[in-house]
């Protein structure tokens, strides 16, 4: 039988979706215009590339991945992920933390992955999921595509530092609303405004938390994907949490695709912090359930060779010093930003010590892009705000484009 024309096979929600993801269609853009000899700084993509342009690896990640058996790396992984790989995930996350021995985790595709489940598993359909106001956008793409619903409150107070009255009130209409809330909070190096909350503003959010806490289920989500970039901030929100998780539930969403430069590899993990034993099985339990349901399970080889270099003394020193080359490489560039940038009085950014992105403040950013285009600069733009990937491009570029942004803020 042939099909009517007129027929709409797709279901109505999804009948408009866009057909490309806007950071990759400006990334080929940009790719374009250099392959065609064009002097193109391509500020847009959110993968750490050396100061040639090259993607950076850490070669003895490269290995340990090499090095796995390929039988291991042909079978299945158990549906929640090898015990070795979750184990060494919340040895690598909350060594030292009272969370340590409190904590279940699975294996997810990516931070994605723990981010879509947890919506999945910690919200009801329909129901809606917090963060600030600038967030990575595909949080908004995962909440669509679980038919859960995205809000934000107010990410950046008067004085430029986290706005933790704009948290509080958001929490409490949430918890009004709907009985239950979830809250996104990704730090340290937040996507995309490079922030991370310090332990002043942990303390104010932490009391926020705590007041909410009995109203209702409250589920914050720590986004770690970056929390290699900044690792005192990374402790610093780990210690906060950890005096919360009576009272609250404490998740986080951790990757391996930053921490080690490996992006298309897809290892990640949820982990689920939860003092009692009884409802810690139980979102055990679900969360591996969630695994079957949504992916059945994940990348094997993936898993064993992240677990070789978390846990194999030499390797993990190793991979230590590599990575840490990579950091000092960003935070170059992250100085030479400030340098540079901070005096300009048009531009206007938050707080930024490290972290693949930074984030300019500006009315119309789609014509600033645009214009930012016009003379061979290719930034994001994002509601309010230009994102400028620094983990892509190199310190002389830096220059470049502050002046470019100068401009075209004028
Ligand atoms: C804020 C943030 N969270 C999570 C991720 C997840 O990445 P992946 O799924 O590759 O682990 C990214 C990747 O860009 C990110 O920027």
């Amino acid at each position: 039988m042939v099909a009517d024309n007129s027929m709409d096979f797709l279901i109505a929600s999804r009948r408009q979706r866009p057909g490309n993801d806007p950071i990759f269609a400006l990334n080929a853009e940009a790719k374009q215009r250099i392959a065609a000899g064009e002097d193109v700084i391509n500020a847009t993509i959110g993968a750490l590339l050396d100061d040639e342009g090259n993607l950076a690896t850490m070669p003895a990640v490269v290995e340990a991945l090499r090095q796995v058996d390929s039988r291991v790396g042909a079978g299945y992984a158990p549906i929640p992920g090898r015990p070795d790989f979750r184990q060494a995930v919340i040895d690598d996350l909350l060594a030292g933390s009272s969370l340590h021995d409190v904590s279940v985790c699975v294996s997810t595709p990516g931070g994605s992955g723990a981010l879509r489940m947890a919506m999945d598993d910690f919200l009801e359909p329909g129901q809606t999921v917090l963060t600030g106001s600038f967030y990575w956008g595909p949080y908004q793409t995962l909440a669509d595509e679980a038919g859960r619903e995205l809000t934000t409150f107010n990410m950046f107070a008067e004085d430029g530092r986290f706005d933790t009255a704009a948290l509080d009130a958001s929490i409490g209409e949430l918890l009004a609303a709907q009985g239950r809330c979830m809250v996104i909070l990704n730090t340290p190096c937040h996507n995309p405004t490079g922030y991370s909350l310090d332990a002043d503003e942990w303390k104010a959010t932490s009391d926020v938390l705590r007041k909410h806490a009995k109203t209702g289920p409250l589920i914050v989500l720590l986004d770690v994907a970056y929390a290699y970039y900044a690792p005192d901030a990374l402790e610093a929100a780990v210690k906060a949490l950890a005096e919360l998780a009576d009272d609250l539930l404490v998740l986080f969403a951790w990757s391996a695709s930053k921490s080690f430069a490996q992006y298309g590899l897809r290892v990640g993990a949820l982990v689920a912090s939860v003092p009692d034993a009884a409802q810690r099985d139980q979102i055990n339990n679900a969360i591996t359930f969630s695994c079957r349901g949504l992916w059945s399970n994940c990348n094997a080889g993936g898993q064993a060779g992240i677990t070789r270099v978390l846990t194999d003394p030499v390797l993990s020193q190793q991979v230590k010093t590599e990575r840490q080359a990579l950091v000092d490489m960003l935070d170059r560039r992250v100085k030479a930003w400030n340098e540079l940038a901070g005096p300009k009085e048009r531009i206007v950014y938050p707080r930024y010590q490290g972290g693949f992105f930074t984030t300019v403040f500006c009315d119309d950013p789609k014509a600033k892009a645009a214009a930012l285009r016009e003379m061979g600069i290719y930034v994001i733009p994002t509601r309010g705000a230009l994102r400028v990937a620094m983990c892509a491009v190199n310190e002389a570029a830096v220059a470049r484009i502050v002046e470019g942004l100068d401009t075209v803020l004028a």
